[in-house]
């Protein structure tokens, strides 16, 4: 049975059962800074689980998208994924146990026709929190699950809690039996050794954990359950991994064809980060340097590196990007009305991070072979930290690629060094605000004061609410990008232009002064980012025209600039909009 199929099978049934088809929250949560991705079914529905009304009732099913990154560096083996599919049913303070197990058998054994025999259940063992789990076990049996297959566990097992605090409760977990050979005589679902697989969690939420670690009743009883739909698919299709299913197949198989040098795990993490980077992407994820952006980034970087590993041609990726949103369609048809942005956001980031992987990775190998002349296999931190600041080479890839290498890193001191590293960035950027822009050549600098002068201009020739949002200057041109609710007209861009150039034609001086940051926001000194700079800050002012907290460069007359001249005038982002222009 393929994916998609399980999914409408567990729509419908629970549909059937008197439950609301909800859609799935976005990967990304909304109005919610405090996690970084939906990780579970549950995670949107914490309001109502505490007791708010739900507008579409107490019976609720859903499909949703889940992202779990604590796995990140499993991925690879027969089983991770960071992103799955989970599919759920709730009871809000509607039904508990007796009927949320007979649901969960019914829809097993009935709709997909999985034989009783293949099914063992776990159940809460009981401590001095919560009491021994007996009623659902008893359920359980009264199903015809026998009394052999039904397990008791403590709080590792049979307890679920997103996270540290909030609604949790004890569960009772079902699992399959794939018919491997025991590993032992006390093989049991516990165990690791993959003849029991989980299929379905029923949570049983009614209570609350504090911060203090107390837990208190909920004013509700709520049933939460999961049930992840690539593992179901994998079982039901008699595969051993769920990267053999629909949803991975042509794109593992189109690796497989294209690499010079076929490595399974290495084709998994493509395939797998290259499936998770799509949906997070579709749901807006941009890569960054900072939390959801980070990991997005990660997820790219990680697949780039095992395209290489495989030595796969780059060039591919665009193909392999669409053959894979090929395969999610039927799950996820809003993909195919992204694909062109997807595709554009993976392969600009493959780009960026190929380069940075050349040069570490010549370094990296240096790095190794000192290593093996001194006879050690640790690479420590300080060689761990230069590569990143020298080449930068990510941490997580240097631990990737050492552990590849049978090596093994010394991260102890990392963090530590990080820190230092961004205090002191930190420290240089306020100094950046200060002291100007590194590096200043003698264009550069005429660009920075003209700058200043566009600035000004646009507040007399098109709103005085359009304030700098950005700037970015080469020593053959400028681009700066500005709050603004329209597309300038041509008479404004002329206007614009006109003023400039007079003021450039006026010979007018350009002088800085240092005062107290508060004293020069008094004055009407214009700034972009106010609680970045430090205390004390220059200002610089152009004739009586401009006058601006900044760190300079600038050049001392206005007649040095030439003429300036707007070359592009367009849309930057909602409300901004972006003039490059150039000196001549
Ligand atoms: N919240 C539980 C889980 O994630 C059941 O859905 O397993």
């Amino acid at each position: 049975m393929k994916a998609i199929e399980i999914r409408n099978k567990y729509l419908e049934y629970f549909k059937s059962k008197g439950h609301a088809v909800i859609p799935s929250a976005p990967l990304i949560p909304e109005n919610d800074p405090s996690v970084l991705f939906t990780t579970a079914g549950m995670q949107p529905l914490v309001p109502y689980l505490l007791g708010e009304k739900h507008p579409e009732g107490t019976r609720l099913t859903d499909y949703q998208k889940c992202l779990r990154t604590n796995d990140i560096d499993e991925v690879g083996d027969n089983r991770h994924l960071t992103y799955f599919e989970m599919l759920g049913n709730w009871s809000l303070g509607d039904y508990f146990k007796e009927e949320a197990v007979a649901m969960s058998f019914e829809f097993l054994t009935k709709v997909l026709n999985i034989p009783v025999e293949k099914l063992s259940v776990t159940c809460f063992a009981g401590d001095e929190d919560c009491p021994k789990d007996t009623v659902t076990a008893e359920c359980w049996e009264k199903m015809g699950i026998p009394k052999e297959r039904i397990y008791f566990y403590g709080k590792d097992d049979n307890w679920w809690i997103a996270g540290e605090t909030g609604p949790c409760g004890s569960d009772t977990e079902m699992f399959y039996d794939t018919g491997k050979p025991a590993c032992g005589q006390n093989c049991q679902p516990s165990c690791d050794c993959g003849k029991y697989v989980e299929i379905w969690n029923n949570v049983f939420m009614e209570y609350f954990k504090h911060e203090d670690g107390t837990y208190t009743k909920l004013k509700q009883q709520n049933v939460d359950t999961g049930l992840g739909i690539e593992r179901m698919a994998m079982l039901l299709q008699g595969k051993e991994t769920p990267f053999d299913i629909e949803l991975f197949k042509p794109v593992m198989d189109k690796l497989k064809e294209l690499a010079k040098n076929d490595e399974i795990e290495s084709r998994r993490i493509v395939a797998e980060h290259m499936r998770a980077s799509i949906m997070l992407i579709a749901d807006g994820g941009r890569p960054s340097n900072v939390d959801r952006g980070y990991i997005l980034r990660r997820l790219i970087r990680r697949m780039t590196r095992h395209l290489n590993k495989l030595q796969i041609d780059l060039n591919e990726l665009g193909n392999l990007i669409e053959l894979n949103i090929e395969a999610l369609k039927e799950m996820y048809p809003i993909l195919l009305s992204k694909k062109d942005e997807i595709k554009e956001v993976i392969i600009t980031e493959k780009d960026k991070f190929q380069k940075t992987l050349i040069s570490g990775e010549k370094e990296f190998n240096k790095v190794m072979a000192k290593l093996k002349q001194e006879g050690k296999t640790t690479i420590e931190s300080a060689d761990i930290f230069r590569l990143y600041e020298t080449f930068g080479f990510p941490p997580e890839v240097t631990k990737d690629v050492a552990a590849e290498n049978g090596l093994t890193v010394n991260m102890d001191e990392v963090d530590k060094l990080f820190k230092e590293h961004q205090e002191k960035s930190k420290m240089g950027s306020d100094k950046k605000f200060k002291g100007g822009l590194a590096g200043t050549g003698e264009e550069e600098t005429k660009y920075h004061t003209a700058t200043h002068l566009l600035n000004a201009a646009l507040k007399v020739t098109v709103s005085k609410d359009c304030h700098q949002k950005g700037s970015n200057i080469t020593a053959e041109r400028m681009r700066f990008d500005f709050s603004c609710d329209h597309k300038l007209t041509d008479e404004e861009k002329k206007k614009t232009e006109d003023l400039v150039n007079k003021w450039i034609q006026e010979e007018l001086e350009v002088k800085f002064e240092t005062m107290q940051k508060e004293e020069a926001v008094k004055s009407g000194a214009e700034c972009m980012f106010i609680e970045k700079y430090p205390d004390e800050v220059t200002v610089y002012s152009i004739g009586t025209v401009s006058k601006e907290i900044c760190g300079g460069p600038h050049v001392t007359n206005t007649k040095e600039l030439g003429h300036f001249k707007i070359v592009k005038e367009e849309a930057s982002s909602a409300g901004v909009r972006r003039i490059k222009a150039i000196l001549e």
